[in-house]
């Protein structure tokens, strides 16, 4: 049985508690795009985990692997595993796997990164972790993979073969090709390549065996659908395809394999970086969300921007995910707000619509149509029961989830992981078809 968990908005949706949830009942989760851009908070009891590169489900005993279709940072990930272990997380060959072909992400990419970002007018607003530059060079057949360390000769002839041109990319975009990468440097590597070699395995086929025996996998995507580098905002995107079908291709199985789909939607909508964002807050309520849910970037510690909920994006995040369930998460946040406003469609000049336009220059231009309800004041978190919730709480939820023709299956009302209500899908009066329907 295998699921596939994205966030279907901007990333940040709160996948790591949902996944690090979830993990119990799976005997696998596994990533399968991005890297070290991603973010991901965990709070087990009194303990906060950030992890960035290895899956959350590991903080619970579920096995976790690293998917071919990552670019790993093998420097932050040997840092991740240390400060795992040192707060007594058991990470061994038994339970923690990466893939052998993971490309690598090298520190002239993330050189690369900080110096075009600096140098543009327009700028993305990357993590500047340099995963563009990583995926651009596996794209070009050009890229170092952990297995290429497993081999000093290959290492050596392969780096050694790619550092001229990259030296002259750095030196033309003002940086000190000099000290690119020093041979201290790569004997660094070669050494956490020995480190990593202990770990390395083929994901598909452990994946596939694994399916065929009978277990359970999680396939746990970061970012969020709406930064998918083909179907998100672009240009202001990630590099890896952030959407469920990822999983197939960064994973290596077949989607007749999979068996559903699950969508990680805050209550809100969060941005890191740049982009068009229909919703965006400027006012109070914007600060009311960035203060409460404590909206600042797990890797880069910016300030997310925030705004309100947007439908159109959701039932874009929904066809592009074929979402068979979806996760609320953070509705506790709103608790406070006099006003709960919902983007039901947008004003795209002067024509009413309610599917967002194809090019993020339009979406720019998109005025938000508002449905507006009544806020409640009371706090969720000691919430475990959907009818416990306050009514305006309840109508949210229902509106959300009628739009959608998408059930809930839960609902986070806080951090820690026993904060959350598990819906009951059947006792819903929800509309429920997981192929593509109109929402509205
Ligand atoms: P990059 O992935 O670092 O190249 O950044 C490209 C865009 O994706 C920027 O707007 C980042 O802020 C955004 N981004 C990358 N990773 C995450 C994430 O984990 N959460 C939210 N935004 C992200």
């Amino acid at each position: 049985m295998l699921t596939i968990i994205t966030g279907a908005q901007f990333g940040d949706e709160g996948k790591g508690k949902i996944v690090d949830h979830l993990a119990e009942n799976y005997d696998i989760v596994a990533r399968f795009q991005g890297g070290d851009n991603a973010g991901h908070t965990v709070v087990v009891g009194d303990e906060v985990y950030k992890v960035h590169q290895i899956p959350s489900g590991i903080l619970v005993g579920t096995n976790a692997l690293i998917g071919p279709g990552v670019v790993l940072n093998p420097f932050s990930l040997t840092e991740e595993m240390k400060m795992l272990q040192d707060r007594g997380i058991v990470i061994t060959n038994e339970n923690f796997g990466i893939d052998t072909k993971a490309s690598l992400i090298m520190p002239y990419h993330i050189s690369m990164d900080i110096l075009s970002e600096a140098s543009r007018k327009n700028r993305v607003g990357t993590t500047q972790k340099g995963i563009a530059y990583a995926y651009a060079d596996r794209v070009l057949r050009n890229e170092i993979r952990l297995g290429d360390l497993f081999d000093e000769d290959r290492f050596y002839q392969k780096l050694n073969a790619i550092l001229p041109a990259k030296k002259e990319v750095i030196a033309k975009l003002g940086g000190n090709p000099y000290d690119l990468f020093p041979d201290e440097e790569a004997k660094r590597l070669l050494k956490i390549g020995k480190e990593l070699q202990h770990y390395a395995v083929d994901v598909s086929y452990v994946i596939n065996s694994s399916l065929r025996a009978g277990k359970k996998v999680l396939a746990e995507g970061a970012q969020g659908a709406l930064l998918d580098v083909v179907h998100g905002t672009q240009k202001y995107v990630t590099s890896s395809s952030t959407i469920a079908g990822s999983a197939c291709t960064g994973l290596g199985i077949g989607p007749s394999q999979v068996t559903k789909t699950i969508g990680l939607v805050k209550a809100y909508v969060t941005r890191v970086g740049n982009g068009p964002f229909p919703t965006e807050l400027t006012d109070a309520d914007g600060e009311h969300m960035v203060t409460v849910g404590n909206e600042f970037g797990t890797t880069t510690g910016r300030k997310r921007r925030c705004g309100w909920l947007d439908m159109p994006l959701l039932k874009k995040s929904a066809n592009l995910n074929g979402y068979t369930e979806l996760v609320l998460t953070k509705l506790d946040v709103l608790s406070g707000l006099e006003t709960i406003k919902i983007c039901a469609a947008y004003d795209l000049d002067g024509e009413r619509i309610d599917y967002p336009p194809s090019l993020s220059e339009d979406l720019e231009r998109c005025v938000p149509v508002y449905t507006e309800n009544d806020g409640w004041d009371e706090t969720l978190g000691e919430i475990r029961n959907f009818f416990d919730l306050p009514p305006n709480a309840r109508k949210f939820v229902e509106y959300i989830e009628k739009k959608n023709g998408i059930p809930f299956s839960y609902i986070s009302v806080g951090p820690k992981r026993e904060q959350i209500i598990k819906m009951d899908v059947r006792r819903r009066d929800v509309r429920y078809n997981p192929i593509m329907r109109p929402l509205f």
